[in-house]
């Protein structure tokens, strides 16, 4: 049985689609702060609480069988991060140390948890490897490395083994069309390019022109939802294999500028989609692109949506089912 905490969130819910898709027991903790009760399995156990929440967890631990825990639940924006930085050690990195307390008094083992490409800060090289620096640029990258730490540690004492997933960006939507990126506010680029043909924006704005790249928009290498929610499972799987813990980075690998990635969606689109040139946006790294080279070769993982059109499509499939998203 498999505990996964934020699994009513973007990456949660997709990645208890596959799990129950394999055959796997789901048990889902959420606090609806940013999950959509939309995106819940129906097949799935939902306690609905805050991992925060001491008695909450003994109750959840209690009453289960639970072998693994995916660990989804946190707050993931970098500018809000920056004005908010309380809330993300409050929620990602407390809540963390609750939930690995929990685990180690109820005697679960094995934790994958959600990282991001933030922990780098500006890379030293691309494509980024997992034994590069880690400088945050964000509260948002550190408190994520912050708990990447607490977890060597609680290995180390405790044996609790864990995976840390590094995200490189995440889009894209499950191939039903039923479930996807919704988040409010939006603040993540493919989910605004496809507001414009959705007409719920007249632009795109790109945040800097002059970034030292080929045409001088920001680089970001991009990783299909599912491709990811695979990751997850495999992952799991080698927890109960070989039981040692690691880091892996996910992405495909290829840079796309934002201009590439606004010529794309008029592409799959069909829509002309206009774009204005505005100010950077603080905090964006020029170029980040992922080698994920031990991914694939520790873990077997295979991304399947290795061309951003695709990746696209499949966001605008799921826009257009759902325009209005969860809450439609
Ligand atoms: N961008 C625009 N216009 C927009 C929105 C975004 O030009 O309206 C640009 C951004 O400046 C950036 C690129 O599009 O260069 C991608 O931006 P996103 O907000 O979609 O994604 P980020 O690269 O900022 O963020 C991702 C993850 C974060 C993670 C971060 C690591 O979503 O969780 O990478 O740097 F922390």
């Amino acid at each position: 049985m498999i505990l996964v905490c934020g699994g009513a969130g973007y990456i949660g819910s997709h990645t208890v689609y596959e799990l129950i898709d394999r055959g796997e027991e789901v048990i889902i903790v959420d606090n609806f702060q940013t999950g959509h009760r939309g995106a819940l399995h129906p097949k799935a156990k939902l306690y609905d609480g805050d991992i925060r929440d001491k008695d909450f967890l003994d109750k959840v631990f209690g009453e289960n069988n639970i072998d693994a825990v995916i660990h989804f639940a946190a707050n993931s924006l970098v500018g809000d991060s920056m004005e908010s930085p309380l809330k993300y050690y409050d929620n990602n990195l407390y809540g963390t140390l609750v939930l690995l307390k929990a685990m180690n008094r109820h005697g679960v083992k094995k934790i994958v948890f959600s990282s991001t490409a933030a922990v780098y800060g500006e890379p030293e090289n691309i494509p980024i490897v997992e034994t590069d620096k880690t400088e945050p640029t964000n509260p948002y990258g550190e408190t994520k490395l912050a708990m990447e730490k607490m977890f060597k540690w609680a290995d180390t004492a405790h044996d609790i083994k864990y995976i840390s997933l590094r995200y490189f960006n995440v889009a894209g939507a499950h191939e039903s069309g039923e479930i996807g990126e919704d988040h409010n506010p939006e603040t993540h680029l493919i989910p605004l390019i496809l507001q414009v043909p959705l007409g719920k924006r007249d632009f795109i704005s790109i945040f800097g022109e002059n970034y030292d790249t080929t045409d001088g928009t920001c680089i970001r290498d991009y990783i299909h939802i599912t491709d990811l929610a695979d990751a997850h499972i495999l992952a799991v799987e080698k927890l109960r294999k070989d039981k040692i813990s690691s880091i892996y980075n996910l992405g495909n690998g290829e840079g796309f500028s934002v201009k590439e990635m606004i010529e794309a969606s008029r592409s799959v689109t069909g829509h002309p989609i206009p774009a204005r040139i505005s100010e950077r946006r603080p905090g964006d790294p020029a170029k980040l692109i992922a080698s994920s080279e031990r991914a694939k070769k520790e873990l077997g993982w295979k991304p399947k949506f290795t061309s951003v059109e695709d990746i696209i499509k499949s966001a605008w499939k799921w826009h257009q089912n759902k325009p209005k998203g969860f809450e439609a």
